[in-house]
């Protein structure tokens, strides 16, 4: 499959992805496109309910056909921070498009988490939130561009990536 004009922002919950999203878009007027959004539209429901109601395997069925099924032409697309744990979406985002994975450190992701109630996978079990982190990692490093988020403000962030695209 040949690379259209598609990024694939990648990264662990609470790096921004969504947030750069948007002012990625802004600035190279390209369409954006959340699949944690686009999932919650189409089911009629939050994120935090198809994981009550329906099971984490459900939701990355979802997450899997969503992926395959967007329009890709000069488009960003925010994944969600679980988007990389299967296989086939790795390959896929890699052979369509360009993969950027927003990294942040750590300290910061947990500040951000901990208090999460709204997210299924966040919370107060430091723990759990840190095996889930040392479990991606490396399935985010397979990007195409690696950026640290974690001191720059959104206009630092979308200029760097400007700059490389
Ligand atoms: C998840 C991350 C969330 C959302 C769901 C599962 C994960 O997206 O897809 O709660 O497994 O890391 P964000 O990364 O946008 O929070």
């Amino acid at each position: 499959m040949e690379k259209q004009r598609t990024i694939f922002l990648t990264g662990f919950m609470g790096a921004g992805k969504t947030t750069v999203g948007q002012a990625l878009s802004k600035e190279l007027g390209m369409n954006v496109i959340d699949t944690d959004q686009y999932i919650e539209q189409q089911q009629q429901k939050s994120i935090k309910d198809i994981f009550a109601e329906e099971g984490e395997g459900q939701f990355r069925r979802y997450e899997r056909e969503v992926l395959q099924l967007l329009p890709k032409e000069d488009t960003i697309i925010t994944t969600g921070g679980g988007m990389v744990i299967q296989s086939c979406n790795r390959e896929y985002m890699m052979t369509s498009g360009y993969v950027v994975y927003l990294h942040c450190d750590w300290e910061l992701l947990l500040s951000r988490l901990q208090q999460d109630t709204t997210r299924p996978l966040a919370g107060p079990d430091v723990h759990r939130i840190n095996e889930l982190y040392k479990s991606r990692h490396s399935f985010y490093e397979e990007a195409d561009y690696i950026i640290n988020t974690t001191d720059k403000t959104v206009e630092e962030i979308v200029q760097q990536l400007t700059e490389w695209i």
